[in-house]
């Protein structure tokens, strides 16, 4: 696929306003992510980490600044696609309704939609949950589902919004183990972002802090660990240390 050290994702001098405020949320916010990489913003609440994601999806247009990302995508594929806090899943529709919802308009034949609707429940092991409606699964499937709806288009870059934060913390570290194997399978690139640094520290390759108003990203290094992390590493947990240090 392709080179992972091409810059898949590059924003400059980027500013966001809200009609409605004061102050913009940041107005020169640069960084860039590579093909396949892993990166983590983190930072307070508040703070803008949501307002970038939504830049970056497309869901809303920055007031300032350039962001180059991905254009060209293959056939029933697009550039990004988001994973909520709240799954945001459509109560009255089955769950592999929901999968397959990002799918319509792509130019998929039913079969084609189907089949990609099967891998992706295969991925996430839910391959016999299809035909549940959301309020018959757990809040951990519900996130699954969630990850696999992003999947189902293959995007270049998976954007997760805080997507761990509401579920229990044995099903989080369950769900955080999941989603490095897929993006170890999948060779995509994914911006996460979490409030939590040990969250951070334990997925990303990179981890990038916001601070500030206007915000700009006052730390940006990379994680020294290699895949599969301990997460009782010493290296790690230092490295987790210099981040708070840095909120
Ligand atoms: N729709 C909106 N209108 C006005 N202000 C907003 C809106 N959404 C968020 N904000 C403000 O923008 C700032 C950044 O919000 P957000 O990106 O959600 O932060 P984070 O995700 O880091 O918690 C906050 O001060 C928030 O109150
Ligand atoms: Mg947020």
């Amino acid at each position: 696929m392709s080179d992972r050290h091409e810059p898949l994702l590059q924003l400059r001098d980027v500013g966001y306003h809200y009609p409605n405020s004061k102050r913009p949320v940041f107005d020169e916010l640069t960084f860039s992510i590579g093909a396949g990489e892993f990166v983590a913003l983190v930072g307070g609440s508040g703070v803008g980490k949501s307002t970038v994601l939504r830049c970056v999806a497309g869901l809303i247009e920055p007031s300032m600044g350039h962001i180059d990302k991905p254009v060209h995508t293959a056939k029933g594929t697009r550039p990004s696609a988001v994973v909520f806090q709240d799954t945001r899943l459509l109560p009255w529709r089955r769950i592999r309704a929901n999968v397959g919802y990002g799918l319509s308009g792509l130019g998929l034949s039913r079969a084609e939609r189907d089949a990609r609707i099967d891998e992706v429940l295969e991925l996430i092991g839910m391959a016999e949950l299809g035909d549940r409606w959301p309020h018959e699964i757990s809040g951990g499937q519900a996130q699954r589902v969630g990850l696999a709806r992003a999947l189902a288009v293959r995007p270049h870059i998976l954007l997760m919004d805080e997507p761990f934060s509401a579920v229990d913390a044995l099903t989080r570290t369950r769900l955080q183990d999941e989603l490095l194997g897929i993006w170890q399978r999948l060779n995509m690139a994914v911006l996460f972002v979490t409030h939590d640094i040990a969250e951070a520290a334990y997925l990303a390759e990179r981890v990038c802090v916001m601070r500030g108003t206007p915000a700009q990203v006052v730390f940006d290094e990379t994680v020294p660990a290699s895949y599969p992390r301990q997460r009782d590493d010493r290296d790690l947990n230092a490295f987790a240390q210099r981040v708070a240090d840095a909120l």
